[in-house]
Parts: structure tokens; C-alpha cells; sequence
């Protein structure tokens, strides 16, 4: 590129896709004078009510209330201990130990990222109540291990399944099965209410406690009196935002449809030296919706950091995340007694991971720029090789 050529135009790191239709049922619903929870909630949880085969599903203001209704929900607190994966998002950590019970985190797999079943297995003990997995885009959970395995002990499951909705199961959407499940609807995930998340029950005694939790915990009296027995949060979604959840679900298969097509374009243009460790590569009918594009730098043959890496892309216009840093290495999980080298994978994860940009208003193009600069910039800064005598 020439000092005169243009610069293309940066390539964000998400960027959600809200039509004019839907941005004309926003105005509608401000107009309406109704802006709050009401019939555009209803409306929303019954559609992602029936995309989960009709489970019942209540909408909140994030994946992060979700999860803190859900482990209220099954009564989780002091005393308790919940397992989860070293790899994930600070969610998972925060609502754990918000609830007054214990985190204990167990490492992944290093290409899908999910939770080592295994290991679960082997910190279940006499205070364990329930195990929160993250699903991660491109290959989800082991349904059948995590479930046969939660029934077998007496456990609760909390699938944090915020970055897979559309995903499938052999062939069942992930929320149509299992036990509890919580989705995000953030601006950078599959489809979008601003900010919004849901919580897919059992049934429908569940899902009126979920009611009762994301608003103040206020029971109404037979005498038209309220009650309050336990503090709930004040987590329910407006109907802005359930307007703007109807018009995306809507849309969701198309989303997938092109972030999968991206993906595809990634694995076929994706070529480096040296070479980065890649998802697991998307196989035709595997079901799988892809959130984020996320790889793992070869590091030790590299001259540069991954701050370095990350700005270098970033001063061609490419912006970048981390997906995720170890949770169990943060000063709050660390607070549990975790140490670097108790889950290798996890660590390896986060200290070399950089996720790439993918979302639906990306073109093909784009994901090619990308490739040829994460190229360009590791052929610049690979480590010589050591000189032989
Ligand atoms: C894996 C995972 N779980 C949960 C969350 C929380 O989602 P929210 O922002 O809707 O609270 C996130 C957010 O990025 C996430 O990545």
C-alpha cells in the first residue's frame, strides 16, 4: 500500500446489524407510552419460548442476571460449591462467589475450549450443587456426558450458553434440552437486544420464581398487598429492548448463515508462519453457530507479544479481543487458592489467545484483510532460527 493509497475502513470488532423495520417497531413501542416490561417481553419470550422447544424462557437485562437468577433459582449459597471452567468469561467467577458459595475450576479442552468432563467428575465432592459450563462456538459441550454425568450425581446444571444461540444438539437447538440454560443478547453475540439475556427453565413453577428473583423478589398478595422474602435483583428487560429481541430472532438464521460462511472463508484463507492453533474447523451439517473467531498464537516462535500482535493489526485498521483470560488466575479466583500450572490449557489458552474479528455485517473480503495482515504480521516477527555449528 502506497502513502497515497486510501486506508480501508477499520473493521470493528462486532458490529450488530438492526434494520429499519426494527428500528421503526422501536419508535413505535417509545411512542406507545408502554416502555417498560410489557407485551413486547411477552412477545419475545414466547417466540424464544418456541424456539426452544417450547421451554418456558424469561428475558432479563443480561446473560450476567441470568446466571445470578439461575444459581438463585436452585437455591445455591454459603457452604455450596459449584463447578465451572477456568475458561471463561468473568461471569461465571463473579455470580458464583455473588451468591456466597464456592468456585472450583477445572480446565478445557485446547482446540473446542470446552469443559474436561473428566475432571469434573473428579472435583465432584459432598459440597458440590451444580456445574456451570460455557458452550463454546463451534463445538459445544458433550450434551450427553454432561447430563448423564449431572444425573448419575444429583446436579444441578447452568449451561452459559451466551455466546451459542442457534447452535444445535443432534438437532435440537441448545435450550430445548437439559436442565438450566442462559443466553446474552450483547451488541458482539449471535443476535441482539442492546443489552439483554434469558433464562430457559424446566417449567413454569421455575420460571414464575424467575419472575419473583428479577424483580425486587416482590410476591403479590391475594389482598392486593406485595410481600418480599428473599432480595431479588431488579433485572427486567424494557420493551425497547424486547422489540428490537422479536425482529433479530427473526433474522438469527440468517446471522448464523453468514458467520458461518465467514468462518468457512477463515479456515480456507487462515494460513500463517508460524502457524496459530485454529477452532475446531466446521464440518457440513455439524450444526454448530459461530460467535467469535478465536486463535492461539505460537508464541515461543514469535519475537512479539500478543499486545504487539494485537496493536500491529490494530494499526491496520483490524480491531481484536481475548477471549478469555484464566478466571481462576484473576485476583478474585486466585482468592480460592489457584496458582498458574493448575489448569495448563486454560492458561496456555489465556495467555496466547486473540480473537479475530466475525460478525454478520462482515463481507468476505474482510475476513481475507484480516488473514493477509495477521500473515504479513507473523512472517515479520518470526524468531530466527537458531544458528547451527
Ligand atoms: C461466555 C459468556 N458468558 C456470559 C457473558 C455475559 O453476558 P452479558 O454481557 O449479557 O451479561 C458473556 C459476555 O460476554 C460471555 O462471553
Amino acid at each position: 500500500m502506497g502513502p497515497d493509497t486510501p486506508r480501508p475502513a477499520p473493521l470493528k470488532f462486532a458490529s450488530p446489524l438492526i434494520d429499519e423495520a426494527a428500528i421503526a417497531g422501536v419508535a413505535d413501542v417509545l411512542r406507545s407510552g408502554h416502555i417498560t416490561s410489557g407485551v413486547w417481553v411477552e412477545r419475545f419470550e414466547a417466540a424464544l419460548s418456541s424456539f426452544c422447544g417450547g421451554r418456558p424462557v424469561r428475558v432479563l437485562t443480561s446473560a450476567t442476571a441470568a446466571v445470578e437468577v439461575a444459581l438463585q433459582l436452585l437455591g445455591i449459597g454459603p457452604g455450596d460449591e459449584v463447578i465451572t471452567c477456568g475458561q471463561s468469561f468473568f461471569t461465571v467467577l463473579n455470580m458464583i462467589v455473588k451468591t456466597g458459595a464456592t468456585p472450583v475450576f477445572v480446565d478445557c479442552d485446547l482446540v473446542t475450549r470446552n469443559i474436561d468432563l473428566a475432571a469434573v467428575e473428579a472435583r465432584i465432592g459432598p459440597r458440590t450443587r451444580a456445574i456451570v459450563p460455557t458452550h463454546w462456538p463451534g463445538s459445544l459441550v458433550d450434551m450427553d456426558a454432561l447430563h448423564a454425568l449431572a444425573r448419575a450425581r444429583k446436579l444441578r446444571v447452568v449451561e452459559d450458553a451466551a455466546l451459542v444461540i442457534g447452535s444445535r444438539w443432534r438437532d435440537r437447538p441448545i435450550g430445548a434440552f437439559g436442565d438450566i440454560v442462559t443466553f446474552s443478547f450483547h451488541p458482539n453475540k449471535n443476535m441482539t437486544t442492546i443489552e439483554g439475556g434469558a433464562i430457559v427453565c424446566n417449567d413454569e413453577e421455575e420460571a414464575r420464581r424467575v419472575e419473583v428473583l428479577r424483580f425486587h423478589g416482590i410476591e403479590r398478595l391475594p389482598d392486593g398487598t406485595r410481600d418480599v422474602a428473599f432480595p431479588g435483583g431488579k433485572f427486567n428487560l424494557p420493551d425497547v429492548n424486547a422489540r428490537i429481541g422479536v425482529a433479530q430472532l427473526e433474522r438469527l438464521p440468517a446471522f448464523l448463515a453468514h458467520r458461518r460462511r465467514l468462518v468457512e472463508r477463515y479456515f480456507e484463507r487462515f494460513a500463517t508462519d508460524p502457524a496459530c492453533v485454529l477452532p475446531p474447523r466446521p464440518v457440513e451439517g455439524d450444526g454448530q453457530s459461530w460467535n467469535m473467531f478465536c486463535v492461539l498464537l505460537p508464541l515461543g516462535e514469535m519475537r512479539m507479544s500478543r499486545k504487539a500482535f494485537r496493536d500491529a493489526l490494530a494499526a491496520r485498521g483490524i480491531a481484536t479481543g481475548v477471549s478469555y483470560e484464566a478466571l481462576h488466575l484473576c485476583t478474585l479466583g486466585r482468592r480460592y487458592g489457584y496458582h498458574r500450572g493448575d489448569l495448563p490449557n486454560t492458561e496456555r489458552i489465556a495467555d496466547s489467545t486473540v480473537t479475530l474479528p466475525l460478525h454478520a455485517a462482515m463481507s468476505l473480503d474482510d475476513v481475507d484483510r484480516v488473514c493477509a495482515a495477521c500473515a504479513e504480521v507473523l512472517a515479520e516477527q518470526r524468531r530466527p532460527a537458531p544458528v547451527q555449528a
